[in-house]
């Protein structure tokens, strides 16, 4: 299957000379979501990776991570942003190209030593995915990999990224 004819592109989106890719015209069609996920699932078992808690970041991480979680038989765990999570959290911040940004997590979400891999949607410069690998630092948990739907490679966000597999389905 073509996923890629099944993301959209909207030009000047949010700001003039960006081309986005929407996924939304993926997740409506039925045959292309499921294909999205068993494609990402046996991405995973390709690469023996071997996952106890899948971690999505919101919010189109969650879109993915999930279901996906779901196929490998793991927990999901949500990074959100700030002042949603109800419990105690870790908090990163992280730079933005104008500002800074942050996410947290649950203190009590995952124990250590775990095994995790971290989903999103997208990967763009990398800041999001670094700041939650961070986070899970901070949780003492190990990193085993990294999935996205789409990778733009131009932005080489991979390289900000620590040193596991690296799992992406589409490149632009
Ligand atoms: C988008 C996307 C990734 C991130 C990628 O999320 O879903 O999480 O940006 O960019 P980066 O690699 O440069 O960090 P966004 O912050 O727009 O939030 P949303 O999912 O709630 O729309
Ligand atoms: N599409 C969707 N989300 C994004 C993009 C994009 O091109 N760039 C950064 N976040």
């Amino acid at each position: 299957m073509d996923l890629k004819s099944l993301i959209r592109d909207i030009p000047d989106f949010p700001k003039p000379g960006i081309v986005f890719r929407d996924i939304t015209t993926l997740l409506r069609d039925a045959k292309g979501l499921r294909y999205t996920i068993d494609l990402l699932k046996q991405r995973c078992v390709d690469a023996n990776l071997t996952v106890d808690y899948v971690v999505g970041m919101e919010s189109r991480g969650f879109i993915f991570g999930t279901p996906l979680a779901y196929e490998l038989g793991a927990g999901f765990i949500p990074v959100r942003k700030p002042g949603k999570l109800p419990s105690a959290v870790h908090s990163i911040e992280y730079q933005l190209e104008y500002g800074t940004d942050c996410l947290e997590i649950h203190q009590d979400a995952i124990q250590p030593d775990c095994k995790v891999l971290i989903v999103d949607d997208l990967i763009a410069t990398g800041g999001t995915a670094a700041a939650t690998a961070k986070l899970l630092q901070l949780c003492g948990c190990n990193l085993v990999g990294f999935g996205f739907i789409i990778e733009l490679r131009d932005l080489n966000g991979r390289a900000s990224l620590p040193n596991v597999p690296i799992i992406s389905l589409v490149e632009y």
